[in-house]
């Protein structure tokens, strides 16, 4: 099995599925235009059938992004289909992903079938887009909550009349780094044909646990990841890119995998979304949030300034920070605050330190943060 992990990229589909989000098509087009920068290898441009906006969006990116597949997504009906195809016309790669659910949750409730009309549905939409493109990606909603060995009958058919990529979402967050990464690594290992298509893990974070899991999906043996910048989707939102490709990198001791993302890129990129979508990213979100390359406290601040990692994991010029930064509150040290007054070309001799060490702390208890200027003050006064 090969060790490089796919990139698919659906913050302008799922992601702008996302309460409260809507995206221009200009606005589509600058975020596309970041994503194949920075190296995705799918973008999921949109929903063509969804509403007329919408199927311009993806005409206009498969017209003008080159250098990556164009993906569209159609529900498992004929014209749906179609009309992905239309809007797919000018892609230099175009994949289309259609299917249905396979958890009978979603049979009973919501496509009011049976599983074997299902199935044969299923099939027949693959066939059918198979008809108009090369490449079709077959997705089996709420797989997370589906039995298992009907989940392998669909895999198997659907590989037999011509899907090359198989996602397998986890569309409501339900499961378990434990359950997902099994669930894949049966789909593997169950069924005959599995080797003639390239397994996707798509999940959500209704419980938090949506990197956790993608991840365990490629121990599995997926290839290709969905995921969104910033973790933004439906509900608790999707995969976080970001998250997903640091974790391979930094870990590639346990994952042995690698994609072709550009990691400084991250941060620009997670900007761009925050700014055109309106979701602001939490200041602890990991890899991409304010706080997560700053160090407040005195032991860590004492660590991290004798040897970066000593709570760094992460060095912040991979994901395109500038640097990691001693944050001076009530909680900081002598070692940050000297640090700190150093590098704004002060040094003073012990006495005079600590007395401006003790007036630090009465103004640090008073404010939350202490910056350059107050510094200035403290100095001068
Ligand atoms: O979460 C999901 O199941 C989806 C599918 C439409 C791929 O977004
Ligand atoms: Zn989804």
């Amino acid at each position: 099995m090969t060790n490089r992990v796919h990139v698919f990229d659906t913050t302008l589909r799922d992601g702008e599925q996302s309460p409260g989000v809507r995206l221009a098509t200009e606005q589509k087009l600058e975020i596309g235009r970041a994503l194949v920068e920075i190296g995705v290898d799918v973008i999921e441009a949109g929903f063509p059938i969804s509403s007329p906006g919408d199927f311009e969006s993806v005409a206009i990116l498969s017209r003008e992004l080159k250098g990556v597949t164009i993906c569209a997504l159609s529900r498992a009906r004929e014209r749906d289909i179609e009309v992905a195809a239309d809007a797919l016309k000018f892609a230099e790669r175009a994949r289309i992903h259609t299917g249905l659910g396979v958890s009978d949750n979603h049979l009973r409730h919501k496509l009011r079938m049976t599983r074997e009309e299902a199935l044969a549905a299923g099939v027949a939409a693959v066939r059918y887009a198979r008809r108009l493109v090369d490449d079709v990606e077959y997705f089996m909603e709420d797989s997370g909550r589906a039995d298992r060995d009907y989940v392998y009958r669909v895999v198997e058919s659907v590989i037999e009349a011509g899907a090359t990529v198989i996602n397998v979402p986890d569309t409501t967050g339900y499961t378990d780094p434990g359950e997902y990464g099994a669930l894949i690594r049966g789909i593997v290992e169950n069924v005959p044909n599995s080797d003639r298509a390239v397994f996707s893990c798509h999940c959500h974070n209704d419980l938090g646990m949506a990197t956790a899991n993608t991840l365990a999906g490629v121990l599995g043996g997926a290839r290709q990841v969905e995921v969104t910048v910033n973790g933004i989707g439906e509900r608790a939102g999707n995969t976080a890119l970001e998250e997903v490709v640091i974790a391979l990198h930094v870990r590639r001791d346990l994952f042995g995998c690698e994609t072709r993302i550009v990691t400084n890129r991250l941060l620009p990129l997670s900007r761009l979304v925050a700014q055109h979508t309106g979701m602001v990213v939490q200041r602890n979100k990991a890899v991409v949030g304010a706080n997560a390359y700053a160090h407040s406290s005195g032991i860590h601040q004492d660590g991290v300034l004798k040897e970066r990692s000593t709570y760094e994991i992460i060095d912040p010029l991979l994901v395109g920070a500038e640097r990691s930064e001693i944050v001076l509150t009530a909680r900081s040290g002598r070692h940050g605050l000297k640090h700190r007054l150093a590098e704004m070309g002060f040094n003073f001799g012990e006495e005079r330190f600590e007395e401006l060490y003790d007036r630090f702390l009465t103004m640090a208890d008073m404010k939350t943060e202490i910056d350059d200027d107050d510094l200035r003050d403290l100095v001068i006064s």
